[in-house]
């Protein structure tokens, strides 16, 4: 038996879940988990909330609502998708809990006593019209290395992690303005001085993933700079340090301790105080699932927080995952790119999901989700062959035998098909544990084909007329073909899995078996035949997308007076003239962008039956639209009347009374040749296509 300790990358819990965090985080670390359980391992297999830092902040304030409560609506979430979507955890906790805060804290002062954590003045953004310092998110601008866009404390394009003042043409996130640099103090983390050692861990570590052991290994010999660890907030980890009351941790310094507070939270819950030490203080193999954002934090600080603190176990790998693109961009919560968990799983099961996700893993480069694909895998394969296969044995049985037949006329072709099925079991066992588990699956699907073509080749159908007894070896080498796969299923499709299990006779769950036991003799079991899955439609798939454009109510119109809004330096209250629709009032945050002379008089494109709502403080009726070039709004430019339709042809336009703006965030605008688009649709008004204002390239979200 090996302990095993499996660590997922822990969601911010400012937003739904999106298919990329269970693309790169959630669901390899599950596979991987499950089927070292079944292998009989010790898995300990934990994650959470990550409920601190600015991103929480800058959505509470957003939605201004304080940030509990967005972290309540969101970690609940979270719990209920994790547990829909079948990833299983010994213990997904949240960074906000009383527990993990004390973990830190002791953390932090274990550091802080051995030297690793020093006070230092230094120099911050400080934005002299919200009069506050800027931490991290709330400092926008250019990566000094590569000239991406940089969002605080990372650069969203090569993924290299920042100290926010390095930004350039930096911007504060509130009010748009340019912030000064200003004498603060903070404490850091002495980074520099894990240099040698972390290169000394990672010698051994030739089994990596290529760019996971370059990425780090470069980042380390470009030169370790100190930390800040601490930030002006209120939200977050209290300094436990007299003086710095005012201060909180860094978020990222909190959330990675969880891996180690959630393991103690778990010993403590299953009432065994001591058990997580076993995972962290003797013999074990720690994992971690993760993005490629994600990577330098777990490669390299928390490795080296791990050396300060001595005496726990550093990471044995860290199979990051690259990125998976929505047909074509980037997935980001911020830009509203995404398929959302909540969503899919009203409208698929959770099995056909994680399969295509399975199957187009982003393992060494990125993969890209196109529904037409989706609708192809599914159909083609895991119906037409894996659920076909599995049904017609069954169905066979069912109807000739009523259970699985005695295996007492067997030939060379048997024995040559089932050495063929194991030899290929135990390379998908084989995968997994090196964590590709893109390939894995690819054998789950060869199993699959054999399966279908050596019964096929066999056509029990007609032996069973002919000979009865060498049918009845076919139907049991057949089903011994589904027993394998059911547990080969087991870690990447678990409730399938469990079902075929019940349906070839057996009690329990496949996920108490052991792995061992695939080959295992199956005769004289009662089987069930009932289909696994259901083909899909991609013309209904498609056509719901477009329902969703429907109840979009598009209109034209003027703006007829511009005022600044009291409480807010980014937003503009504007009157609106909508023709026979009247005038009404919207809060639109242009201000940073468009001065009051250039708005007067001109015609906009708004949603006008959006729900309404109160922006801080002031009543807004609709929202305009506008192309979001990095954070910069450009408005679109209708020619018609005002109070007109502005639509797509070829979606009927259909406007619910009041749309959710969640529901809005899911409709995908996008900019292509000076035009805005929607699913290769232009949308237009009636005097032609909406233009936008001004020179903007492709593929940016109209919001
Ligand atoms: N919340 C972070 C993100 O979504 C990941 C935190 S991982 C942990 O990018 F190591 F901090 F736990
Ligand atoms: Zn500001």
């Amino acid at each position: 038996m090996e302990r095993i300790f499996v660590g997922v990358a822990w969601p911010y819990a400012n937003g739904s879940l999106h298919l990329g965090t269970m693309v790169g985080c959630l669901l390899p670390g599950d596979i991987f988990a499950r089927y070292h359980r079944m292998k009989g391992n010790a898995v300990l297999m934990v994650s959470g909330s990550d409920e601190h830092g600015t991103p929480i902040t800058i959505t509470a304030e957003k939605e201004g609502v304080t940030p509990q409560e967005i972290v309540d609506r969101y970690h609940a979430e979270h719990r209920k998708n994790l547990d829909e979507l079948g990833i299983k955890f010994e213990n997904f906790t949240r960074t906000s809990n009383p527990f993990h805060k004390k973990v830190v804290k002791d953390f932090f002062l274990t550091l802080y006593e051995k030297g690793y954590i020093y006070p230092k003045k230094i120099h911050a953004f400080y934005c002299n019209k919200c009069e506050r310092f800027l931490p991290d998110r709330y400092v926008e601008g250019i990566c000094p290395h590569c000239h991406g866009k940089a969002r605080g404390d990372q650069c969203e394009e090569c993924g290299r992690t920042l100290e926010t003042i390095e930004i350039l043409e930096p911007k504060c996130k509130i009010c748009g303005s340019t912030p000064v640099l200003k004498e603060t103090e903070h404490l850091f983390f002495k980074l520099s001085a894990f240099e040698e050692k972390l290169l000394e861990w990672l010698k051994d570590k030739d089994y990596w993933r290529d760019n996971v052991l370059n990425f780090t290994i470069n980042f380390i010999k470009s030169g370790l700079q100190d930390r800040a660890i601490t930030r002006d907030l209120e939200w977050g980890v209290e300094v436990p340090l007299e003086g710095y009351e005012n201060k909180r941790i860094y978020v990222w310094f909190d959330a990675v301790i969880g891996y180690l507070s959630a393991s103690m939270e778990w010993a403590e819950k299953i009432g065994k105080k001591d058990e997580w030490k076993k995972w962290w203080m003797e013999e074990a193999r720690h994992y971690y699932f993760l993005a490629k954002d994600n990577i330098p934090f777990h490669t390299i600080i928390w490795p080296a927080m791990l050396m300060g603190h001595g005496g726990l176990n550093l990471p044995y790998d860290v199979p990051a995952n690259e990125y998976l693109t929505l047909s074509g961009e980037q997935f980001s919560k911020s830009r509203g790119i995404g398929i959302w968990i909540p969503d899919i799983l009203k409208r698929f099961d959770a099995d056909m999901v994680r399969y295509y996700l399975s199957i187009n893993m982003p393992e060494k480069r990125d993969t890209d989700w196109r529904w037409d694909d989706f609708v192809a895998k599914v159909n083609n394969e895991l119906v037409a062959i894996y659920g076909n296969f599995i049904h017609r044995v069954l169905t066979f049985i069912r109807k000739n035998f009523g259970e699985i037949p005695a295996y007492k006329k067997g030939n060379e072709e048997d024995e040559r098909v089932l050495k063929e099925v194991k030899g290929l079991f135990e390379e998908l066992s084989e995968n997994i544990e090196k964590c590709q588990f893109k390939e894995g699956m690819k054998k789950l699907m060869k199993i699959a084909q054999i399966g279908n073509r050596y019964m096929n080749a066999s056509e029990p159908w007609k032996l069973i007329k002919e000979d009865r007894e060498r049918c009845e070896s076919v139907m049991n080498v057949c089903a011994r073909i589904v027993r394998v796969m059911a547990f080969a299923s087991a870690p990447y499709m678990p409730r399938t899995a469990d079902r075929i299990w019940r349906m070839t006779g057996e009690e329990g769950s496949i996920h108490e078996q052991k792995w061992e036991d695939a080959m295992a003799e199956v005769g004289g079991k009662r089987v069930e035949a009932m289909p696994l899955f259901k083909k899909l439609d991609l013309d209904e798939i498609v056509k719901k997308e477009e329902d969703a454009f429907s109840k979009l109510d598009l209109r034209v119109a003027r703006i007829a007076r511009v005022e600044d809004h009291p409480n807010a330096d980014k937003l503009y209250v504007i009157t609106l003239d909508l023709g026979e629709m009247g005038e009404r009032q919207i809060v639109a945050g242009i201000k940073p962008w468009y001065k009051k002379d250039e708005l007067m008089g001109r015609k906009i494109v708004i949603v006008a039956n959006l729900k309404k709502a109160r922006i801080r403080g002031v009543e807004s009726n609709g929202m305009l639209l506008a192309v979001n070039k990095d954070g910069e709004a450009v408005l679109l430019v209708p020619h018609a009347e005002e109070g007109s339709r502005v639509y797509v042809e070829g979606i009927k336009a259909e406007p619910c009374k009041e749309l959710a703006f969640d529901d809005f965030k899911k409709i995908k605008m996008v900019s292509k040749n000076g035009k805005i688009m929607y699913q290769n649709r232009i949308l237009m008004d009636e005097k032609g296509p909406i233009e936008i204002d001004g020179d903007v390239g492709d593929g940016y979200p109209v919001t």
